[in-house]
């Protein structure tokens, strides 16, 4: 996608004040998904880099499904769910990471498999920890990451130096 396509598809992302408490800044990509263009601007410059390079997408869960599901159409390849804990009827692997209060637990299904090359999707880096412990949980079934990418890194949060690798669409 040209720049200016993809500027336009950026203008799309709403920032909302205090959402979902004070003091959060709330980038809400719904305005972005809803524009048929922007989507796929979006899509193609998420898998861009990693072309011919992945047997799978791994979305996580929530907002990573979104874009993982039209990813993986897209490239023509399959798409595993990373789930938050309890949610999928079989797990094979969990891995758990830090929020700024407590842990949460994501887990996968056994569909990733030995020698597997997944490319990890999330819509937003913030701090870093969920798409860190995504990565984990890929390797630990025997899958080869072979990238992460998300729609939006949110720079000042530094989740960067714990996927340091990951291709950002926009960085703000
Ligand atoms: C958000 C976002 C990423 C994660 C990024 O998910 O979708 O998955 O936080 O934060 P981190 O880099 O600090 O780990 P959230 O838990 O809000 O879930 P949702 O997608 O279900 O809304």
């Amino acid at each position: 996608p040209s720049p200016e396509s993809l500027a336009r598809a950026e203008s799309l992302i709403r920032t909302i004040p205090d959402y979902p408490e004070p003091g959060v800044l709330f980038r809400d990509i719904t305005p972005l998904l809803a524009d048929a263009s922007a989507l796929r601007d979006c899509i193609d410059a998420l898998i861009e880099p990693f072309a011919g390079t992945f047997d799978v997408v791994a979305g996580i869960e929530a907002r990573g499904f979104l874009l993982a599901g039209a990813a993986a159409t897209v490239a023509g390849v399959g798409l595993i769910p990373i789930r938050k804990a309890g949610k999928l009827p079989r797990p094979a692997a969990a891995v758990s990471y830090a929020l700024e209060y407590g842990t949460a637990t994501i887990e996968a299904h056994d569909d990733i498999t030995a020698g597997m090359r997944v490319l990890l999707l999330d819509d937003v880096l913030a701090t870093g920890g969920t798409l860190a412990a995504g990565h984990e949980l890929v390797a630990h079934l025997g899958g080869e990451v072979v990238g992460t990418a998300v729609l939006m890194e949110l720079e000042a949060l530094g989740g960067r130096a714990l996927v340091p690798d990951t291709h950002s669409v926009f960085v703000a």
